[in-house]
């Protein structure tokens, strides 16, 4: 699928269906669909009030031109209120459009660019969110179902223009394009990976992904750090976890560096990497186990922003960090009891077995303090207690500051991935103390465990500006989240950083 920007008089465009639109309640069009429904004689009025067409968001109607233009057909698309207009409407408008014009079976496809003219939004910004909302909802995680794979594909759009008749904002249109499609690259590079089953993507897949992006790449190196060298690190928490599984860990660090100009910032970004997570001999029940596979979203999303870095040349020196492992029960297993000495040389009582994820963090996040960076970032898909506390499409944001959460929860709004600052709550830091070691891995049972589990990551930063992404109920889609994202991966996070890290 092709999305373009062409110079074009929506009324005069050939294709197999023109995507024009209208605000609830509005009924004198102006502007592109103004000049449609003029071409055809005020027919879109017309049809409009007979169907009782609102233009609720997402409201759909669609005709046959029979010649009258030269579209083969046309879709009244419903942008919703005016107030709540926005850039993650537009992103969902793209998916509409991909959902209906795949429906219709129509190849070629012409829409306006919602919401730069009657919406007044910046038209660079709508066209990168149009294009994701269009790169992205046409994804699908066929790998292991070839013919279904096939059959879709015969439904793939061959080509979508938006269309504009200002030649003065083209460029500005096709820069917003080009930023949409690339994101929604690593977007869809992060759902790949969290869609691949737990035996595909074992620890050295994880290792062998970093090794493809970093290849043949002068300006992104990568480190990787296999079990006798991370004895030597003593990286106590990392390894402690694999114990019980047959695969090997690794630690990854990818570094990215700007092919031009000194950095502004340096940055490392953490994530947890468990390949599947049992629980080991805390062994999680039935339902909790069958979707463990999605326990590296974290480091998904981190390689899926390498993924795309050069294309974007961000400004940064950036850093991707991750542990790579498998928490498995067996006669090797980590026991509850055990104490484990991590890498910054504190000492972890195990109180269970599936709390993992910050165990192995504690090593990743020590790791990640010795390149001294301006911010440490963190996705991991932590706790349930925060699927509990959010709910399916809420990620749980802490950190030890301020004005770094508060730019996370700036860019949030604007890419449409929701966030909500929870308290690091430093009277439940005692729940944390150990009886024999110096932490205990849990603490306070199931109450605040989105809390009392970042608190325990926060004893690994030292004082480097920290946020901290508990992805546990975002990272992967039940059900169909939005018209965007369908049931699977989601690559969440990967958006929002990247345009953080733009503004940083
Ligand atoms: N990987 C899980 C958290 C998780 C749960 C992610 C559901 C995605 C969906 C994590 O390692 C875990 O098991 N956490 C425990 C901690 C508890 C033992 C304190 C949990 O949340 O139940
Ligand atoms: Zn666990
Ligand atoms: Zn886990």
């Amino acid at each position: 699928m092709k999305i373009l920007c062409d110079r074009l008089d929506l009324p005069r465009a050939e294709c197999d269906l023109l995507v024009v639109n209208q605000f609830e309640g509005v009924r004198s069009y102006g502007g592109g669909t103004g000049a449609v429904d003029k071409a055809l004689d005020g027919f879109i009025q017309k049809l409009a009030r007979e169907e009782k067409f609102k233009g609720e968001f997402g409201e759909a109607l669609v005709f046959r031109t029979y010649g009258k233009i030269p579209a083969n057909k046309v879709m009244l698309l419903g942008l919703g209120d005016r107030k709540e207009f926005g850039l993650e409407k537009v992103r969902q408008l793209g998916g509409i459009t991909v959902k209906k014009a795949r429906d219709l079976g129509a190849k070629q496809v012409v829409t306006i660019l919602h919401g730069a003219g009657i919406g007044r939004l910046n038209a660079a910004d709508c066209a990168r969110a149009l294009s994701e909302g269009l790169m992205l909802s046409n994804y699908r995680f066929l790998k292991y179902k070839k013919s279904e794979a096939e059959k879709l594909g015969k439904k793939d759009i061959e080509e979508i223009i938006i269309a504009e008749i200002d030649n003065s904002k083209m460029r500005l249109i096709r820069k917003g394009i080009e930023l949409g499609i690339h994101e929604a690259h690593g977007v869809m590079y992060a759902r790949d990976l969290v869609n691949e089953p737990g035996f595909q993507l074992l620890p050295k897949d994880l290792a062998e992904k970093a090794r493809e992006i970093a290849r043949g790449k002068a300006n992104i190196k990568l480190k990787l750090f296999d079990r006798p060298t991370l004895e030597k690190m003593g990286a106590g928490g990392l390894l402690g976890v694999a114990m019980g599984s047959a695969h090997e860990p690794y630690l990854i660090h990818l570094k990215y560096t700007p092919k031009t100009g000194r950095p502004k910032k340096k940055i490392v970004l953490v994530g947890k990497g468990l390949t599947f997570d049992s629980g080991g001999l805390n062994l999680k029940p039935e339902q909790g186990i069958s979707e463990m596979k999605i326990d590296m979203a974290g480091a998904a999303s981190v390689l899926g922003i390498f993924s795309v870095i050069n294309e974007l040349g961000l400004k940064v020196e950036l850093h991707g960090i991750i542990g790579a492992c498998e928490n498995m029960p067996s006669g090797s297993a980590l026991r509850p009891g055990d104490v484990l000495t991590s890498m910054s040389g504190k000492t972890i009582e195990i109180g269970n077995t599936d709390a993992e994820g910050r165990v192995t963090m504690a090593d990743t996040l020590f790791y990640a303090t010795k390149q001294k960076p301006d911010f440490i970032i963190d996705l991991a898909t932590l706790t349930g207690a925060v699927i509990v506390a959010l709910g399916p499409q809420i990620t749980g944001l802490l950190g030890n500051n301020q004005k770094l959460i508060d730019q996370l929860i700036k860019n949030s709004k604007i890419t449409g991935e929701k966030l909500w600052q929870l308290p690091l709550e430093q009277d439940y830091r005692k729940l944390l103390d150990g009886k024999v070691g110096e932490l205990n891995n849990v603490g306070g049972g199931r109450a605040g465990g989105a809390i009392t589990a970042a608190l325990f990551l926060k004893e690994f930063v030292e004082n480097i500006p920290w946020a901290h992404l508990d992805i546990a109920a975002t990272s992967y889609a039940e059900k169909e989240m939005n018209s965007y994202t369908p049931v699977g991966g989601t690559g969440v996070g990967v958006r929002l950083l990247l345009h953080w890290l733009n503004s940083v």
